[in-house]
């Protein structure tokens, strides 16, 4: 069913591009440099629209029996599908990645985060947009909100279901993305999630579900507001100046982190699998408050006696994972990652280990300070 949606989908979002291109948007020969639309008035922001990928940029190939790719279409196509778009920014596009969010990795993170501040330093726009696939969306997110320097918006945008599906959510997801970074209102909040009407913050947001539209959520804060297609509510202030930004290292690579997955009668294998396998720092998806079996326990004990950087984060999807309670965090040299789910603890770990920072008492003030 996907691929026929996906097939049919981008035969209309081309009719759609070639019939009703704005006036000042043309289709772009080579989308790996940006491409810019002509001003609609010298006051109007400029939003550059970062593409990498994901079902909002789906395409199917008949010629296959499993040929879903979910990054086919380029970033300029993407916008010119979008109906009014070009009334609420100047925007320009550019191609960053072409992949499914599954295979997100290092070299991608770094080009955007590279390109991003350098749009930012050289004044190219006021602010992002970048559409991504929504299954590791959200530690994108969290990465880019850990090392960019900037208070202008960034926004990630995604979609769950093709546009020819009912109630296609692709093009009005795009729309209110680019109507958040275009906000005077979107300024000083970090980087922001932008999918079916609400707007989540890059640390707070998870997706919960597989195939439902509302699929993020924000388990222990709520959304940070709210975006139809005539107003950006913010329900939070905008944040205090951000102290707690990352140097992204040189090379294409952070350190290696691994996630274990704690479970019902569990050992310590996968643990001494990471150790074996020269993990730099291991999280730990615990049961219930961050929690593992005793020997799973006396096997993280022992990673973190040889220097590896071991934090404790929950299975669960909500709440907080707190320090000292089932375990001695103290004498065990852990580090507990208070709100963070395992995957974007597995971030800010590679991040501190990437710019020096391993002490347990460290490596949790920090956990803390981006709080
Ligand atoms: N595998 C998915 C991804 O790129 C495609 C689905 C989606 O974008 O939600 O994350």
């Amino acid at each position: 069913m996907r691929n026929a949606f996906h097939a049919k989908y981008l035969a209309a979002t081309f009719v759609l591009a070639a019939a009703t291109l704005p006036a000042g948007i043309a289709l772009a020969a080579d989308e790996a440099a940006t491409a810019t639309t002509a001003p609609t008035s010298a006051t109007t922001p400029r939003v550059a629209v970062l593409a990498t990928g994901g079902t909002i940029a789906g395409q199917a190939d008949t010629r296959a029996a499993n040929a879903y790719n979910a990054g086919a279409v380029g970033a300029q196509q993407l916008v010119q599908a979008v109906p009014g778009i070009e009334k609420l920014a100047r925007l320009s596009t550019g191609q960053v990645a072409s992949i499914g969010s599954q295979d997100m990795n290092d070299k991608v993170w770094f080009a955007l985060a590279r390109r991003i501040q350098e749009i930012f330093d050289r004044n190219e726009a006021d602010a992002v947009v970048i559409t991504h696939g929504t299954d590791t969306l959200e530690e994108t997110a969290f990465f880019l909100d850990n090392v960019l320097r900037t208070d202008k918006p960034v926004v990630l945008v995604g979609s769950m279901r093709p546009s020819t599906a009912t109630s296609a959510d692709g093009p009005s997801n795009l729309y209110e993305a680019v109507e958040v970074a275009a906000s005077p209102a979107a300024r000083g909040r970090g980087v922001m999630v932008v999918l079916n009407d609400t707007i989540q913050s890059a640390r707070a947001t998870t997706k919960t579900n597989t195939t439902n539209v509302q699929t993020f959520a924000s388990p222990n804060s709520g959304p940070i507001g709210y975006v139809d297609p005539a107003s950006v509510r913010f329900l939070t202030p905008a944040l205090q100046p951000d102290s707690h930004k990352y140097a992204l290292p040189s090379g294409e690579q952070l350190p290696r982190v691994e996630i274990v997955y704690a479970h019902a009668n569990m050992d310590g294998v996968q643990i001494d699998n990471a150790i074996a396998n020269k993990a730099r720092g291991i999280v730990l998806a615990g049961v219930g408050d961050g929690n593992t079996s005793k020997s799973a326990l006396e096997a993280l004990q022992r990673a973190a006696k040889q220097g590896i950087v071991v934090v404790r984060a929950s299975r669960v999807g909500s709440g907080f994972v707190n320090r000292n309670v089932e375990v001695n965090d103290d004498t065990s040299g852990f580090v507990v990652s208070l709100d963070l789910n395992p995957q974007k603890a597995r971030v800010l770990t590679q991040l501190l280990i990437a710019n020096g920072v391993t002490s347990p008492a460290q490596v949790q003030k920090a956990f803390a300070a981006t709080w």
